[in-house]
């Protein structure tokens, strides 16, 4: 059995584990499932956030002048395109003065591979701290994919949050990345041959916006031997660490 990594956090949260369970649920419709989704990331999102360092700040309450403290970084929220547009909104309350810089990325379905299609980071950072937000974690290809792009941007932190991580994410993303955070509200089982996560909850982003376009899209489509490849050689790999 593979060691967990020291960076991998696991929400111990009762309305974390509550809520997930309705996520999860395949009846569950899609106002439903984005409801459910901002008030996971909004949760996960404070115990991510718990380690940012404060300063002092001097205010005058009505009573009198006191040394309060305040958020010392600036934050960048990270919203992997697309399924990680919902976890926006509820990062943006917890921190309403974080940055968000989109880096649009889809899964080959077939190589497992990220592709890069939209990244309009500035020449140099200007955030201390990013936080990539995508429900999914499942090869961990576009997380990886991402670190490496927001590290060369100069970011001095990187965090992951995800609603749901499978063992061969979390292997990719923590020997690539050691120094990442991962927080994610559970860790699943595996992936199917298709690079699903199981029992997961199917596609995220097909769930949040509605678009079901039929059974080659879907997770239980029929395996294709090049994607189970791929999947084997994760599932090696996580066997030898
Ligand atoms: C999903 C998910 C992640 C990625 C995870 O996106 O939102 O970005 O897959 O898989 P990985 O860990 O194996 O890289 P998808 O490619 O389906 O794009 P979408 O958000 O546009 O639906
Ligand atoms: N992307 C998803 O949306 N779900 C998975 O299980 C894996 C990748």
């Amino acid at each position: 059995m593979p060691e967990t990594p020291s960076s991998l956090h696991v929400s111990p949260h009762p309305l974390v584990a509550h809520k997930l369970a309705l996520l999860r649920d395949k009846h569950t419709e899609p106002k439903q499932f984005r409801e459910l989704v901002r008030e996971l990331t909004w949760l996960l999102g404070y115990e991510a956030m718990a380690d940012l360092t404060l300063q002092p700040s001097r205010i005058e309450t009505p009573l009198e002048p006191m040394d309060a403290q305040r958020l010392e970084p600036r934050v960048g929220l990270i919203p992997i395109l697309r399924a990680g547009l919902g976890m926006v909104d509820a990062m943006l309350e917890l921190l309403p003065t974080a940055e968000v810089w989109h880096i649009g990325l889809y899964r080959d379905e077939r190589t497992l591979k990220p592709v890069e299609y939209y990244n309009k980071l500035p020449d140099a950072a200007t955030v201390q701290v990013c936080l990539i937000l995508d429900p999914m974690l499942a090869t961990g290809g576009s997380s990886a994919a991402t670190v490496d792009i927001l590290k060369h941007w100069g970011a001095a932190r990187v965090k992951q949050l995800s609603l749901i991580a499978a063992p061969e994410g979390v292997r990719t993303l923590s020997s690539t990345h050691p120094d990442v955070d991962i927080h994610v509200a559970a860790l699943d089982s595996h992936l199917n041959e298709r690079g699903y996560i199981v029992p997961g909850l199917g596609d995220a982003g097909d769930r949040q916006f509605g678009t079901f376009a039929g059974p080659a899209s879907e997770p239980g489509h029929g395996p294709d031997p090049h994607t189970a490849e791929v999947v084997r050689n994760l599932q090696r790999d996580l066997r030898n660490e």
